[in-house]
């Protein structure tokens, strides 16, 4: 299988991918707000793993990355930005920009036959 995991440089996202990696492919995609380069270091050799400097939020790169996509996986879907980055970006209202992050992605998950994000 070939899972997308986005946020994937942050803590939650490198811990899954190197889980996963273990028995599929795994594509992980980050725009380094908050995560580090250094939490994804030993898989970037890793044969089963790409990682793609991106953001969730651009439709068009999305359209690039998902399609061949089995998964995608998330620390909760579609909000890969803890309270505190939300709030330092000024996005007062957390649970509306996670909500329209998971929609974006989920919407372009399906536009690519992509049925599970979790
Ligand atoms: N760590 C915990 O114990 C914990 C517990 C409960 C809930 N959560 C929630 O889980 C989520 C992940 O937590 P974490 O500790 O792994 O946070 P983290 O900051 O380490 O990871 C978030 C990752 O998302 C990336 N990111 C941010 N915006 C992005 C975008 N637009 N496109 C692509 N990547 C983007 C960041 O660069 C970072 O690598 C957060 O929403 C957090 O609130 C975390």
């Amino acid at each position: 299988m070939r899972y997308i995991v986005t946020g994937g440089a942050g803590f939650i996202g490198s811990n899954l991918a190197d889980t996963l990696a273990q028995n599929h492919d795994v594509v992980i995609i980050d725009n380094l707000a908050t995560g580090r380069r250094e939490n994804i270091e030993h898989l970037l050799d890793h044969p089963r793993v790409n990682f793609i400097e991106g953001s969730i939020t651009d439709l068009d790169f999305l359209m690039e990355v998902l399609p061949g996509a089995d998964g995608i996986l998330a620390g909760p879907p579609g909000a890969p930005v803890g309270v505190g980055s939300c709030l330092e970006r000024g996005e007062r209202d957390r649970n509306t920009q996670c909500t329209r992050r998971g929609e974006r992605l989920q919407d372009a998950g399906r536009g690519c036959g992509i049925l599970g994000l979790r």
